[in-house]
This record gives structure tokens, C-alpha cells and sequence, in this order.
């Protein structure tokens, strides 16, 4: 009966990938590190591969990798207005290594969108004028970070009863009960 609603949800996610403007396209991400605060930003859903884990890309000297190499339980939230979906994913971040994918993802990015990842200075590095930053000619900090969830609630508000469900992984199965909303 929970299974149709974690249909719904991952179609959700798969449908930001190719429709222009979906709300899932972008997501909030939660890290904490080793700090007792947690760091939230938004960052662009990449890419979902066939087992369920969630891409996104970032420069490898920032916080967020920093916290991830701490810690890498991160929480991810995201929401679509229109439908009044909640989804708030919890998972283990890794960064990945394997240069080969990393060649393959890298070669995708529009010459423009580089410059995201070739700062000569780290990226939260103070600058007197944000006009003259400078960049990498050869050398990239181009990173791609994988989250596989463990734990996805969805929220539904709507009338007459809002619809609140907790799924958990178990092994490799996802168990979904409903809650209170
Ligand atoms: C619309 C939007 C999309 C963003 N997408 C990304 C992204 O995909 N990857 C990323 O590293 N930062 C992205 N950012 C910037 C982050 O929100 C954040 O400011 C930056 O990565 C520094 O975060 P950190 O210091 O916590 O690592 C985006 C910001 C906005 C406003």
C-alpha cells in the first residue's frame, strides 16, 4: 500500500533530470562535519543511477567535501510547490574516486560551466573584487558526490488528510510505513 507514494517519489526525482524547471532539479543540502551546527546549501541533482543513489557535482576544496570526509551522513530536502511535496532523503555521502567516471562526467560540462571548479583560490576564499577572479588554465577541483539514501520521508499536504510516510532501507529493501503528519 506505501509502495505506489515510493514510486511517486523517485519519479518525482528522475523527472527534475529532463523537465525543464522541475522543483527537484535542485535540492537543499544538509552536512555537519565534525561541528555541532549544520551546513545547508542548495546544489544541482545531476544524475540518479539505477540503484537509487543521488549525484551532484561541487568543487573538491569545498566546505561541504570537508564535511562529508567528516561525516558522511548528509540530509538532502527537497520540495515541489505545485504538487506540495516534501521529500527529506537521509544518506551516507561519498566522494567518488574512479577517474575514469569522473574523465567521463567532466567532458560533459560545458566549457562555462568549468569555471565552477577551476578557481585558482578555494572556493569561500575572501577577495577584495568579485570581478577579478582568476582561473586554472590545465588543473581542475572538479568532484562528483554520490549520496545512497537509508531513510526518505515523503509529506504530502492536501485535503482532507495529508499524507506523511517514512520508508527505510533495510538490506536492500525499502519499507514504508505510514505517520502522523
Ligand atoms: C541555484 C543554486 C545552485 C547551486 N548548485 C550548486 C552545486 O550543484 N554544487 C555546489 O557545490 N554548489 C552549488 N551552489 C552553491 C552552494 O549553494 C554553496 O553556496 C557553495 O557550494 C558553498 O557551499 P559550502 O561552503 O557549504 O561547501 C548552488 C547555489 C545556488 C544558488
Amino acid at each position: 500500500m506505501t509502495e505506489q507514494f515510493f514510486k511517486e517519489a523517485k519519479e518525482e526525482l528522475q523527472k527534475s533530470l529532463v523537465k525543464k524547471g522541475h522543483p527537484f532539479r535542485y535540492f537543499t543540502l544538509a552536512t555537519t562535519g565534525v561541528e555541532s551546527i549544520a551546513r545547508l546549501r542548495t546544489v544541482v541533482l545531476r544524475q540518479i543511477t539505477s540503484d537509487f543513489k543521488l549525484i551532484f557535482y561541487t568543487d573538491k576544496r569545498s566546505k561541504k567535501v570537508t564535511h562529508i570526509k567528516e561525516n558522511s551522513n548528509a540530509s538532502l530536502l527537497f520540495y515541489h510547490p505545485k504538487l506540495m511535496l516534501q521529500l527529506k532523503i537521509e544518506g551516507t555521502a561519498t566522494i567518488v574516486t574512479n577517474q575514469k567516471v569522473i574523465k567521463t562526467y567532466w567532458s560533459g560540462i560545458q566549457p562555462n560551466s568549468r569555471k565552477d571548479y577551476i578557481t585558482q583560490q578555494a572556493p569561500g576564499s575572501t577577495i577584495k573584487d568579485p570581478s577579478t577572479v582568476d582561473y586554472l588554465d590545465e588543473e581542475n577541483h572538479f568532484c562528483m558526490v554520490e549520496i545512497e539514501p537509508f531513510k526518505v520521508e515523503y509529506l504530502k499536504l492536501k485535503r482532507p488528510n495529508h499524507l506523511r510516510l517514512r520508508f527505510s532501507k533495510n538490506q536492500d529493501n525499502w519499507e514504508g510505513e505510514f505517520l502522523v503528519p
